[in-house]
């Protein structure tokens, strides 16, 4: 049966809006329309909603035609649905992902929530949607990963990172992660069989060889990482550097795409959205084999440090804004 509610808010909300590109000063705290509910769209009251790398990516300068506010995942409580919603009703506690999430109210399509469990955080919970499925896709369906396969992860400590430390070790994989000298404590507990400290040591010279590398943290060259896989070893790109911009990524892409010419292995994780990822996180969560960790949080009128934060490559693991 199909449930129709009215949207019971109207008026105005704060949000994160861009203003401009640059460093985080082109975001600010502003008034603006509560968004309508649509066909087969809910409206969230944001209780939580993680920031990415992504949102820091659009700051400085990736295109949001249309779009200014930040944010792309989201925990909280369904304030009201649109015509054609059945899964969910006003007072229901989901999480999932939606376009403008740094704002009191979000609008967000059926299709993509969940049910929170209720012994989930809702900070916890909106850490999941954008780097918990791009972490399982990067080793489930790019790398195939097999049990006692070696895997090295560049870029352990951030928000992806974690994920990907956590998941390869669900999947039976010996695993070296590779981190700055800040997450090296947390990353051992995340139960990573080796850590090492970029500041002390290159991984691109050591003479171990890996089934698979991981790399999030995109600061070596795609040749200096080939030269630590195996022969059949294969390159799974995750991360864009945040240094260099739009050309950065581009020429990143095209160097791996002459590689992948040479008859290389290696392959660019584009996450695909949906949630029967979020379904397979939490069972793993259930299971006691992953846990989000979360750095810091901070409240929605700081929501602009929380960006500035995730950019200066210090955080640790996720960052969450709340209201
Ligand atoms: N391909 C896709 O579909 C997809 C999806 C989501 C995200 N991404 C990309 O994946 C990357 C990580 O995203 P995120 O949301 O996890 O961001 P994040 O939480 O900000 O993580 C930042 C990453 O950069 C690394 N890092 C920071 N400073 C560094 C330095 N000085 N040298 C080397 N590495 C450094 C961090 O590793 P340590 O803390 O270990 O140093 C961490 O892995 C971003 O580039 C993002 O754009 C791609």
């Amino acid at each position: 049966m199909t449930t129709m509610t009215a949207p019971t808010t109207t008026g105005t909300m704060k949000a994160l809006v861009q203003e401009g590109r640059g460093s985080a000063d082109v975001l600010h705290l502003r008034d603006v329309p509560i968004p309508q509910v649509l066909e087969g769209r809910v409206l969230v009251r944001m209780r939580a909603a993680s920031v990415n790398a992504l949102d820091w990516h659009a700051t400085h300068g990736w295109p949001s035609p249309g779009q200014p506010v930040r944010g792309v995942d989201i925990a909280g409580v369904i304030e009201a649905v649109g015509p054609g919603v059945t899964r969910f009703k006003p007072g229901d506690e989901v999480f999932g992902s939606a376009p403008a999430s740094l704002a009191e109210y979000v609008r967000a399509r059926e299709s993509a929530l969940l049910p929170k469990p209720p012994d989930l955080s809702f900070e916890a919970a909106s850490t999941l949607s954008v780097a918990g499925p791009t972490a399982l896709q990067a080793l489930r369906d790019h790398a195939q990963v097999k049990p006692g396969q070696r895997v090295l992860i560049d870029g352990a400590g951030g928000g992806v990172g974690t994920f990907t430390v956590q998941i390869a070790k669900a999947m039976g994989a010996h695993v070296t992660a590779v981190t700055g000298p800040r997450n090296v404590d947390v990353i051992t507990s995340l139960g990573a069989d080796e850590v090492v400290d970029r500041s002390k040591e290159d991984y691109t010279r050591r003479r171990e060889r890996y089934d698979v590398v991981v790399d999030i943290a995109a600061t070596r060259s795609v040749g200096s990482i080939r030269g630590v896989l195996k022969p059949a070893g294969i390159l799974v790109q995750v991360g864009a550097s945040k240094k260099g911009g739009w050309i950065g990524i581009f020429a990143r892409i095209v160097s791996l795409l002459v590689r992948k010419r040479l008859g290389q292995r290696v392959t660019f994780v584009v996450q695909k959205s949906g949630t029967e990822d979020l379904v397979h996180l939490l069972e793993l969560i259930k299971a006691g084999r992953l846990r989000p960790v979360i750095d810091r949080t901070y409240p929605l009128a700081e929501a602009r440090e929380a960006i500035r934060y995730v950019g200066t490559g210090e955080a640790r693991a996720k960052v969450v804004v709340t209201n």
